[in-house]
């Protein structure tokens, strides 16, 4: 059976607390994402076999990655998507540079293939057709030292977002 997978880097639990202010200042803009779902997405996969998987996990067994600071320090709004997000403008090159190869890869083998460039986000709120002006956020420090394939999958209509693989960036 197929799972929907990505890859994803992990929220540490300092600025799943920052997150959590910007969606109380918010107020109820969509359905809350809780904070254990919090992610920054590098590369979606969409559904992948078991034979997929394997291939993927292997062909990535010797992922490098970076250890890296991002600061969030807008909020975004994709309205097709239905998300209100605190992301950024500019990307770290090495993030751009590894989104980019996994997005490539992944296209290469028959998975999802993404038309809109790579724009670090960490989305705060879904089903939000119609909002008006967002104010300035506080920016948001991540500290970035994991990449993880994720797995999506619901559990009585919760949405559960399940760690397969980490890979972790060199110790310093
Ligand atoms: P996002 O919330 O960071 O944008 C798992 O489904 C995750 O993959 C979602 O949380 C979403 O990440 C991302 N995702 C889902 N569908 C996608 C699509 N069609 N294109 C790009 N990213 C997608």
């Amino acid at each position: 059976m197929a799972e929907r997978l990505f890859f994803a880097l992990p929220i540490g639990i300092s600025s799943q607390m920052a997150l959590i202010k910007h969606q109380a200042q918010l107020g109820q803009l969509g359905r809350v994402v809780p904070a254990a779902n919090f992610h920054l997405t590098l590369a979606f996969l969409g559904q992948v076999t078991q034979k997929q998987k394997e291939a993927l996990i292997e062909r990535w067994r010797d992922m490098e990655v970076p250890r890296l600071q991002l600061v969030l320090d807008r909020y975004l709004h994709f309205p097709k998507a239905g998300v209100v997000c605190l992301g950024c403008e500019q990307s770290p090159l090495a993030l751009t540079q590894l989104a980019a190869r996994m997005r490539r890869d992944a296209a290469q083998h028959g998975l999802h293939s993404h038309r809109a460039p790579f724009r670090p986000h960490v989305t705060l709120f879904r089903g939000v057709h119609q909002i008006t002006e967002l104010p300035p956020p506080a920016p948001v420090t991540l500290a970035l030292s994991e990449i993880q394939l994720m797995r999506s999958h619901r559990d009585m209509g919760k949405l559960i977002y399940s760690p397969l693989v980490r890979w972790q960036a060199p110790e310093t």
